[in-house]
């Protein structure tokens, strides 16, 4: 496995490595896996899949400064270099880039990607400046790396959906892959995040995959609820653990993050719709969400 740690280093490595897979299989497809380390289960489901459909496999490490708001968890976001490139050998990467803020970010950036409207509800609305964060890196990250597809966890179901809109509205010559949400086995979405809970807000966390799962069985039994009755039970399944602090519940089109039209039965929606959710245990914020699809004329829950 090849560490780089500089923009030149990268690019030399990734044409050589994609000019050898040419010459020895004449696949030469590059997948990319962006991540901002501290690696788990997720992050390896994407990494295995790049693994399966790509020549030569990219990871990159960095956490990101200019997606986190002035009073978020920059300077405390966990950390394990030695173990994530532990774990990026072991699933076969061929290169990992590990660049530090002042390789990415060598002066201020004046130049900034904004979506539209896709980035105006849930984490949008209450991390102000967070997905301008993201879109950048991730731009700047595709011009350097210069990936065939790119595999995202859809945990971050809206930032799926930006990152989609943006490779769209600017051309970019990426597949976005979105991958399945990674949980463990009593139903908590993996998160570098989690490792801050304690045992007691841990347990109090499965209230958000518990009500996302009612929620499924609600909408099987009874497609004509409103999404508002629909919020308002999932409000009060994640209200009963009482260190929960309900930061969003909003159940929106997918991938547009448009309401649905009030009044009007979840189950009749004209598109794919998604349930997603934040939520705080002390200074821990997470998130969850559970996508509906259309399938025979029901909308069912997308594994
Ligand atoms: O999802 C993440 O880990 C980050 O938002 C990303 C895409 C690596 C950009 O910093």
């Amino acid at each position: 496995m090849i560490i780089v740690r500089t923009i030149p280093e990268l690019r030399t490595e990734v044409r050589r490595l994609r000019q050898e897979a040419e010459r020895q299989s004449g696949r030469a497809e590059v997948g990319f896996v962006p991540t901002m380390g501290y690696l788990h289960e997720g992050h390896a489901s994407l990494m295995r899949q790049a693994k399966e459909h790509c020549a030569v496999t990219v990871l990159s490490i960095f956490v990101n400064p200019i997606q986190f708001g002035p009073n978020e968890d920059l300077a405390r976001y966990p950390r394990d270099e030695e173990r994530d490139l532990k774990l990026a050998a072991s699933l076969g990467i061929d290169i990992v880039f590990l660049p530090s803020p002042e390789e990415m970010y060598p002066q201020p950036t004046k130049t900034t990607i904004h979506v539209r409207e896709v980035t105006e509800p849930l984490c949008g609305a209450s991390r102000p400046g967070h997905f301008d964060g993201v879109t950048t890196v991730v731009a700047k990250l595709f011009h350097i790396v210069k990936p065939d597809r790119a595999y995202f966890g859809m945990k971050d179901a809206q930032q799926v959906a930006i990152i989609q809109q943006m490779v769209a509205d600017l051309n970019f010559d990426v597949a976005i892959v979105p991958c399945p949400i990674v949980r463990e086995a009593d139903g908590l979405a993996l998160s570098s995040r989690n490792v801050y809970l304690s045992g007691e807000e841990r347990k109090q966390a499965l209230g958000l995959s518990r009500s996302l799962r009612m929620a499924e069985e609600w909408l099987e039994q009874e497609p004509g609820l409103t999404a508002e009755e629909v919020k308002s039970r999932i409000r009060q399944v994640i209200g009963e653990a009482p260190l929960a602090d309900i930061d969003y519940v909003d159940i929106l089109t997918f991938p547009a993050l448009q309401a649905l039209p009030s009044g009007e039965p979840v189950g009749q929606a004209g598109s794919d719709v998604l349930i997603a959710l934040a939520v705080r245990f002390g200074r821990t914020r997470l998130i969850d969400n559970r996508l509906f699809s259309r399938q025979g004329g029901r909308l069912c829950s997308v594994k």
